[in-house]
């Protein structure tokens, strides 16, 4: 039975979702979370959008019947191009929040006339991003920019790397879309957020980096407002590991997800369990 108490799930290829998380807990402190870090599925961004579909379809049943989550956001805009509409019809009774690059924003506020849209190599060529730029910025030249290899570098290499392997990492995306003109860079891939001070450091003054994190979180608590399913005011006290995170794949974890747990005020990585679909 879905009611107020039930845990409100996040979902992404790996830890892209956790800045969403961190947004979502901000504006519904009384909340308590699922995190899933689909580890076995990772990465999204150079598969098929059917073989996207087919495995989050697969990740969400089995984390409605393990957790029984009152709402659901898929805090990966590669899982959200691909998968939203299958997850919601699959699901009816579950509130379903996706994803959807900050391209609207971006558009209004350029004064170059010339945005930048940073995201996997999948979604950049998703006919969805050509809906939304010809929906919203009209007249406005956008350019993409798809480093696959940057989605590797956050899943598996923040903590270790140094600052000047961090600044090298999104450098030549970043530097392409400046040399365009873009004065507003979209992160519109979530495991970029990781990096967006070395994208803003990188991009300077002038040029904004934006996303759609907020929104997300504000699209939540509308959702779940709508649905007279928001906890009771002080229902639960934050306390350091209440919200589970939560992997696919076999164990022993890589020892970056205990880092990314700890960072993110979670208990230990834990196995998803059930059985795939
Ligand atoms: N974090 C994801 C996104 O927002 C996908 C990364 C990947 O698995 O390629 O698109």
């Amino acid at each position: 039975m879905i009611s107020p108490d039930c845990p409100i799930a996040l979902m992404d290829s790996g830890v892209g979702g956790l800045p969403y998380l961190a947004a979502a807990r901000r504006l519904l402190p009384a909340e308590r979370f699922v995190y899933l870090a689909d580890r076995s599925g990772f990465p999204y961004g150079t598969k098929s959008p059917e073989a996207i579909r087919d495995i989050v379809l697969d990740r969400v049943a089995r984390i409605v019947s393990a957790h029984g989550p009152k709402a659901l956001v898929i805090a990966c805009n590669t899982a959200s191009q691909a998968a939203l509409g299958a997850v919601r019809a699959a699901n009816p009774g579950l509130a379903v929040v996706g994803t959807v690059p900050a391209v609207k924003p971006a558009a209004e506020r350029t004064r170059s006339g010339v945005i930048g849209i940073m995201a996997t190599a999948r979604a950049v060529q998703d006919p969805y991003l050509d809906e939304l730029v010809a929906r919203f910025a009209k007249g406005i030249t956008v350019l993409r920019e798809g480093p696959q290899d940057l989605v590797q570098f956050v899943e598996h290499r923040l903590f270790s790397a140094t600052g000047s392997e961090r600044r090298a990492a999104v450098e030549p995306a970043v530097v392409r879309l400046l040399e365009g003109g873009a004065d507003e860079i979209v992160i519109a891939c979530t495991h970029f957020l990781h990096v967006s001070d070395d994208i803003a450091v990188l991009a300077g003054r002038g040029v904004e980096v934006v996303d759609s994190r907020d929104g997300v979180a504000r699209r939540l608590k509308a959702v779940l407002a709508e649905r007279r399913l928001l906890a009771r005011q002080g229902a639960a006290t934050r306390e350091t590991g209440r919200d589970l995170f939560l992997l696919t794949g076999e164990e022993p974890f890589e020892d970056e997800y205990q880092l990314f747990a700890t960072s993110f005020g979670m208990r230990s990585p834990a196995a998803l369990g059930g059985r795939p679909t």
